[in-house]
């Protein structure tokens, strides 16, 4: 009896250790990725050290590694290292310090002797939303620019971690030294109802990027999504009407509907912040013309004009344009598969129905920001 009841306290406790370890990766994929562009950024460094003819080995003890490239002894330095490896503590007066620790690596020595220290620092510009309308492709597309640096992850700072304050979120800012602009892109900002005054108690002069696509492409975006997590899920039809079919009301309270309402939620940032501190980048044009949107974006944010058409090509299998090279891959690659999914079929009357209920809110949402984005 005992017996038994010690093999299902040893079930119960492997069980609860298991789960354990599930959370904390799952909380912690984000830091994973981190530290993973961090290691192919120290491998740049190293490229980059080898072609400038920069000899940087024996310059430290320091246990970094010596590697052999093009005939020569590197020492792999990061490049914009700031010391650390993960998260901090900082102590209060840290907050308004926009200097962290250094460390004494001579890459590092180097940029301080030219005035280049970098340094983390709170967003300048965030993408705020909209979820599905092509904010992943907007932060890859600007952070093309060299004087753009931004957080890979969504931070998800002003809806989800409030609490753990303005240093925490400092410190899940990439370094960027003086000239570079930071940047992050968590799309549920948009329609958080404290995220207005959050993000101007940070800084009042934060640019706000927000783009937006046709709420029932956008709609049916965000269902595909959803199905693909959960393969039982009911049809889009059954989901988007009251009883289950185009001939009810519309269902405001299911959420792919609800974000489409762009107005509603517009409205509350300009309670917080002018109409120019807002840039509205047009998800349609971002696929049609990418260099044309991304133009925009550079003015917006006070940026040379440097990426520009010759960073695309259109993938004709993807149906979508794609990048020649970024700042982590050399070669030609397009967003990740779950960027430009299939779309299911979705019943004509569902969608005229659909756009018959947004009009109002389409027209609304013109008028705010002064931009006809001519959705059918
Ligand atoms: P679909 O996957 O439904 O086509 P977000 O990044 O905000 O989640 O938006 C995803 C949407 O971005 C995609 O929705 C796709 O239509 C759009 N998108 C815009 N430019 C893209 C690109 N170059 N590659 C892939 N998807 C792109």
């Amino acid at each position: 009896m005992q017996h038994k009841q010690l093999n299902r306290t040893i079930a119960i406790a492997t069980g609860l250790l298991m789960c354990a370890v599930y959370v904390l990766y799952t909380f912690h994929a984000c830091l994973l990725s981190g530290i993973n562009r961090s290691l192919k950024q120290t491998a740049t460094a190293a490229t980059m050290a080898t072609s400038a003819a920069v000899t940087v080995a024996a310059v430290s003890p320091a246990p970094l590694p010596h590697v052999r490239i093009l005939g020569s002894i590197v020492r792999i330095v990061p490049l914009v290292d700031d010391g650390t490896t993960g998260p901090k503590l900082l102590s209060p007066g840290s907050l308004n310090s926009t200097t962290t620790t250094t460390d004494a690596s001579p890459k590092y020595r180097f940029l301080r002797q030219q005035g280049l220290r970098p340094s983390r620092h709170l967003p300048d510009a965030l993408i705020i939303g909209v979820k599905k309308s092509g904010t992943r492709a907007l932060l890859e597309f600007v952070r093309l620019h060299p004087d753009v640096r931004a957080a890979g992850c969504e931070v998800h700072f002003f809806d989800r971690h409030y609490a753990k304050g303005l240093a925490w979120y400092r410190h899940h800012m990439p370094p960027t030294i003086e000239g570079q602009i930071t940047m992050e892109k968590t799309p549920s900002y948009f329609i958080t109802r404290e995220a207005p005054r959050r993000v101007r108690h940070m800084n009042p002069a934060t640019r706000l990027l927000v783009v937006v696509r046709d709420p029932v492409t956008r709609a049916i975006s965000d269902y595909t999504q959803a199905r693909s997590k959960k393969r039982d899920m009911k049809r889009f039809e059954e989901l988007a009407f009251t009883n289950g079919s185009a001939g009810g009301a519309v269902d405001t309270s299911w959420g792919p509907v609800r974000i489409g309402v762009y107005a509603k939620y517009l409205e509350r940032w300009l309670d917080h912040f002018p109409l120019s501190q807002l840039l509205f980048v047009s998800g349609e044009r971002l696929i049609a013309d990418p260099a044309a949107e991304i133009g925009r974006v550079q003015d917006f944010l006070g940026l040379k004009r440097v990426v520009n058409e010759k960073h695309f090509y259109f993938n004709s299998t993807k149906g979508f344009p794609c990048l020649l090279k970024s700042e982590e891959r050399s070669s030609p690659h397009c967003l990740g598969k779950t960027k430009g999914r299939n779309h299911p079929h979705i019943d004509g009357a569902a969608l005229d129905r659909l756009r018959e209920f947004y009009r109002p809110f389409n027209q609304r949402f013109y008028h705010l920001t002064g931009i006809n984005f001519g959705w059918p």
